[in-house]
């Protein structure tokens, strides 16, 4: 396993419940060979001590801005040249506020400002602070700047409640350190994945649709990225926020979907249909709004373009995987479906279950390629969209060198 030698690390610790956590991050980022100088805001030396983490950091610790000894010991421009990377964990929600406005009122909000080394932060907080509207806002914001986020998990929490703002075990945030650190395995390589699902219209007020969430294509958009990958997002209407780094391009029905593929289809080496396109469509759309005088309305449907049937008969089709939702027989329907629509690899789930499927933030997955499958059992579907992007490279792979080996 890759590690951490010789990154140099400014680990800025705010004041969260979740400090606690910071000293075994430190114990795990040396373990790895980094080099890690802690920052401490005045608030976090009251859940944990300079002591602590400078003996685990064997480096003294940093607390204050306006300090004739700190900036002459080193200086919060000397620290913001010095780091490879700016980790804040836990990173507390007034922490992210003052992030989002570029604020430098103190030693760590400082540095953040005057360095031009990425910035990771790991939230750590109340779920209800982390839904907060004004949080929210913060989120896109640092998004957009292109701040890099890990988690927050879900679960039970200090203060008591249950949700989404706890702060990610350290393993969990030494983990993903690595993988930023480290070049793709699909470095280069342009990935187009199709999310959400697709609106067929009736008249100007009403459409056919289905349940489907996105959450996975996103989830598989976020996977790739990380991995490396150029990611175009194709997505039906759908209400998440795009994953960083990664090209979005709206669209509403089948037809525009399959448009807009096909634009792009020639220079994408791995297309991965997860959207739950709409089978049919109305033949006619009213131009008015459909009156509810009769007392039966017959609405004739008609098939929409295949999209994954379009790709892979392109002359030199893309590593082409597809999706298939099923509510009974997962297998046989996904193996039928892998083969008749000549496809490299089938993702096959089972929906209309309790857990799982559209709309829920979990998922299983059973994978299907010629002579082989693999199950993903029910995890968080970033979780699931990283197992399942680890066996697309490896038979990406394995087939792009089996077609050099064949010229
Ligand atoms: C016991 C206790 C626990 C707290 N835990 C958190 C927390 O987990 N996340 C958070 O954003 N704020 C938490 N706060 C509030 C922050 O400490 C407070 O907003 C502080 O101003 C943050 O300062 P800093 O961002 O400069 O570190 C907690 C406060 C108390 C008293």
């Amino acid at each position: 396993m890759s590690n951490l030698t010789n990154k140099r690390i400014v680990l800025g610790v705010c004041g969260s419940i979740a400090a606690y956590k910071s000293a075994d991050l430190v114990r795990r980022l040396k373990e790895m060979g980094a080099e890690v100088r802690v920052v401490m805001t005045q608030s976090a030396g009251e859940f944990i001590t300079a002591l602590t983490l400078q003996t685990l950091s064997h480096n003294p610790v940093h607390q204050y801005l306006l300090d004739c000894d700190s900036e002459s010991n080193m200086s919060h421009i000397e620290l913001a040249r010095w780091a490879d990377i700016v980790l804040i964990a836990p990173c507390s929600a007034n922490f992210m506020s003052k992030l989002a406005q570029g604020m430098a009122d103190d030693l760590l909000s400082t540095v953040c400002l005057a360095t031009r080394a990425p910035i990771v932060y790991v939230p750590a907080m109340n779920n209800v602070m982390w839904e907060n509207k004004a949080t929210r806002e913060n989120v896109i914001t640092l998004q957009k700047r292109g701040f890099v986020r890990f988690g927050p998990a879900s679960g039970d929490q200090a203060c008591g409640e249950t949700g989404l703002g706890r702060m990610l075990e350290p393993v969990q945030i030494s983990n993903q350190l690595i993988e930023l650190f480290q070049p793709g395995l699909l470095q280069d390589k342009n990935i187009m994945i199709t999310a959400g699902p697709t609106q067929e219209d009736i008249d100007p007020v009403r459409f056919i649709s289905n349940r489907s969430s996105g959450k996975m294509g996103f989830a598989i958009a976020q996977a790739a990225r990380e991995a490396g990958a150029n990611v175009t997002l194709v997505c039906g209407p759908v209400k998440l926020t795009t994953p960083q780094g990664v090209n979005r391009l709206d669209v509403r029905t089948a037809d525009e979907m399959k448009s807009v593929v096909m634009e792009n289809i020639n220079t994408t080496d791995i297309f991965i249909s997860a959207a739950a396109v709409a089978d049919y469509r109305p033949e006619t759309v009213a131009t008015k709004k459909i009156k509810k005088a009769a007392s039966k309305l017959d609405l004739k449907l008609i098939r929409n373009p295949d999209i994954l049937s379009l790709v892979t008969n392109e002359p030199v089709p893309p590593f082409t995987v597809g999706f298939a939702a099923e509510t009974d027989n997962v297998r046989e329907n996904a193996l039928a479906k892998l083969n008749s629509k000549s496809l490299d690899m089938i993702a096959a789930n089972e929906v209309g279950k309790e857990q799982g499927g559209f709309d829920s933030n979990e998922n299983a997955l059973s994978i299907y390629w010629q002579n082989g499958e693999q199950q993903l059992p029910m995890a968080n579907k970033n979780t699931i969209a990283r197992q399942l992007m680890t066996i697309i490279t490896e038979k990406f792979r394995e087939k792009s060198s089996a077609n050099n080996a064949l010229i």
